[in-house]
């Protein structure tokens, strides 16, 4: 059948045909792309190398958690970046290019719409439809690159059904009620990346992503390690990406993105 046809290297290579990306290495089963892609990284992977895996083993999400990828359910890559001073002065704004990208290609693509709930997660009506994990690589303590790693849930098998979720999750055909190919979601993935990494500096880039940002002039609570929780309403972002809140006193307050949760107040905390 056309849409759930098996991906492998030569489906993918020819699906993004023509995007000026790196080499690509697909595995059919990976750990993590995201350690695969570090360790080219050290072995001198070029900018834009990109990992692609059918399924991942011992994928890796944000905070120690982990990520699944059963196979042939869901987009699991990692790209890497290292393409001079720019990207490597913002590894934190990295996160929210992955994120961007995906709720850009979610809302032209599949009409659905997509949100960015800071720092990493792709939400479709409030539920988590992607991830994002950006990690640095280190070499002799020097930033050498950061790689990006994207998982999409796709069908439904790739939402982990056997285990507590921290957050309600949804698949992208449960959304659109369509099956959706894999290789042409990685290639609207892809393209707009890297549409906006062209953007990362500028305020255009900040004004589209507070333009997704979820639970706008809602009520949230923030958990930040060591430091006291925080409640107020998301008033947007802040020129330098933070978050702008506005707290139960009046008074405003910036909250950097990095290592926060962000819950709605009417939801369990993590
Ligand atoms: C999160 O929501 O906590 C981030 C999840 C990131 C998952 C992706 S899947 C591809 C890449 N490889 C990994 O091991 N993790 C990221």
């Amino acid at each position: 059948m056309l849409y759930n046809r098996a991906v492998d290297a030569s489906s993918l290579a020819s699906a993004l045909a023509g995007l000026a990306l790196g080499p690509l290495r697909y595995l059919p089963s990976a750990g993590s792309t995201n350690q695969v892609a570090m360790d080219w990284a050290l072995e001198g992977a070029p900018d834009l190398a990109l990992v692609a895996a059918g399924e991942q083993t011992s994928g890796r999400g944000r905070l120690g958690r982990r990520w699944y990828t059963p196979a042939g359910t869901a987009l699991a890559f990692s790209l890497v970046l290292r393409g001079g001073s720019q990207d490597l002065h913002h590894p934190a704004r990295l996160t929210h290019l992955g994120a961007l990208a995906v709720c850009q290609a979610l809302r032209e693509h599949y009409r659905l719409p997509a949100q960015v709930k800071g720092p990493n997660d792709v939400l479709v009506e409030g539920k988590k439809l992607c991830g994002v994990l950006a990690e640095a690589v280190w070499q002799d303590q020097a930033l050498l690159a950061v790689v990006i790693g994207i998982g999409v849930n796709v069908s439904a098998g790739s939402i982990p059904r056997h285990l507590p979720l921290a957050f309600p999750a949804t698949c992208l055909e449960a959304e659109t009620g369509f099956p959706v190919e894999r290789p042409k979601l990685l290639r609207q993935i892809l393209e707009s990346l890297l549409r906006w990494r062209a953007e990362l500096d500028s305020p255009a880039f900040l004004q589209r992503l507070e333009d997704c940002l979820a639970l706008r002039d809602q009520p949230v609570r923030i958990l930040r390690p060591g430091q006291p929780e925080l409640e107020g309403v998301i008033a947007g972002l802040d020129s330098d990406g933070a978050l702008r809140l506005r707290l139960a006193g009046g008074e405003g307050a910036a909250v950097q993105f990095g290592e926060v949760h962000l819950r709605a107040v009417d939801r369990t905390p993590d």
